[in-house]
């Protein structure tokens, strides 16, 4: 039996579908809302009237460039949560609709959980059972992936994610939003020992990223007070500091929790597994530690519809589908 399910993504800004055929992702379309750059942020309202407008034509060129028709889908799946509800209920009330008037199953996913099963998209796959660092603008979680479908949170940030966290620094340091991509690129001209901000820990694998950042501002006050100029002058050595802050902390935690399960397969997901220093530090840590470390394509490493349809595959072969009654869960857990 041919197994093709469509998917679509509308949990944050951006509008993305993908179809997957047999377990293979045939592709991922993608349409990043720019509308919020003026804002500093994500505004709600405005993410969800993007998706109206964008998810029919994003859903069109995705039935289109994959060569599969309406009538020959068998299952239609959606983010569920964690997300931002009125974006959600966009991406849901479609699914709802399309899988209702072409009578296919519908799917529900959970977007954490299609951020780890984006390493199964490509090769080379993890082996079960592996811990993935999944660290993103809205979330910073250690899981335990004990198979496709069975994941266990075991730490996660009591706040900010470490993606707010370098958007949030960038800001205060005058940046424009998303400030992340930029502090990683100043950083890597800069000192990172050069300011030493304080480690901020928490019980057990949990992380907490606020007071790093009330941290700098302050540091920055203070600076700036003496010298107008210094953010000017010490961009790059700022940047470096706070991305090794950062990064020391989630590394800390990560290792952690490696030695404690001796679990030496080791995956990262989410936006912020772009960051170059992340990539370096996890590199020198595999050699350390004797790690196989997995980082999926940039395509799958931000928010993408490639991910939701892997995971819909897997509910799929295990026969997990939802009704008509389902809502989106924008706190839902893993
Ligand atoms: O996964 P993602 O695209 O969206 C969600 O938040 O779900 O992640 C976006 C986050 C932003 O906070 C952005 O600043 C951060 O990932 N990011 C980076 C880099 N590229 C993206 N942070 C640091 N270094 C980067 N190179
Ligand atoms: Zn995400």
């Amino acid at each position: 039996m041919e197994i093709n399910i469509l998917a679509v993504e509308s949990s944050c800004d951006e509008t993305s579908a993908s179809i997957i055929s047999n377990g293979k992702v045939l592709n991922n379309i993608v349409a990043t809302q720019s509308v919020h750059e003026k804002y500093g942020g994500v505004v709600p309202e405005l993410a969800s009237r993007a998706h109206q407008q964008n998810l029919i034509p994003v859903i069109a060129e995705t039935l289109k460039t994959s060569g599969i028709s309406k009538d020959q889908l068998s299952a239609v799946a959606f983010t569920r949560g964690p997300g931002l509800l009125g974006a959600l209920l966009v991406g849901t009330s479609f699914a709802k609709a399309f899988a209702l008037s072409l009578n296919i199953p519908l799917i529900e996913v959970n977007h954490m959980q299609a951020h780890i099963l984006a390493h199964f998209i490509d090769d080379p796959k993890p082996n079960f059972p592996f811990l993935c660092l999944t660290v993103s603008g809205g979330h910073t979680q250690i899981v335990l992936v004990k198979s496709h479908l069975e994941m266990e949170v075991i730490g996660e940030t009591l706040d900010d994610a470490v993606g707010e966290a370098f958007d949030k620094s960038a800001k205060i340091l005058g940046l424009p939003y998303p400030g992340g991509p930029l502090i990683d690129r100043y950083a890597q001209s800069g000192n990172p020992k050069a300011f030493e901000f304080p480690l901020y820990e928490m019980k057990g694998y949990d992380y907490s990223f606020s007071g790093i950042k009330t941290a700098i501002l302050y540091f920055l006050q203070d600076r700036m007070k003496a010298d107008a100029s210094f953010i000017k002058n010490n961009l790059a050595d700022i940047c470096a500091s706070i991305q090794y802050t950062l990064i020391a902390l989630l590394m800390k935690k990560l290792i952690k929790a490696a030695k404690d399960l001796g679990i030496k397969e080791i995956a990262i997901a989410g936006g912020v597994s772009a960051n170059s220093g992340l990539r370096a530090t996890l590199a020198e840590l595999a050699n350390k530690y004797g790690w196989k470390v997995y980082i999926p394509a940039f395509e799958y490493c931000t928010d993408n519809a490639g991910m939701i349809a892997m995971a819909a595959h897997y509910k799929f072969l295990a026969g997990e589908f939802v009704g008509q009654e389902v809502s989106p869960l924008p706190r839902m857990k893993i």
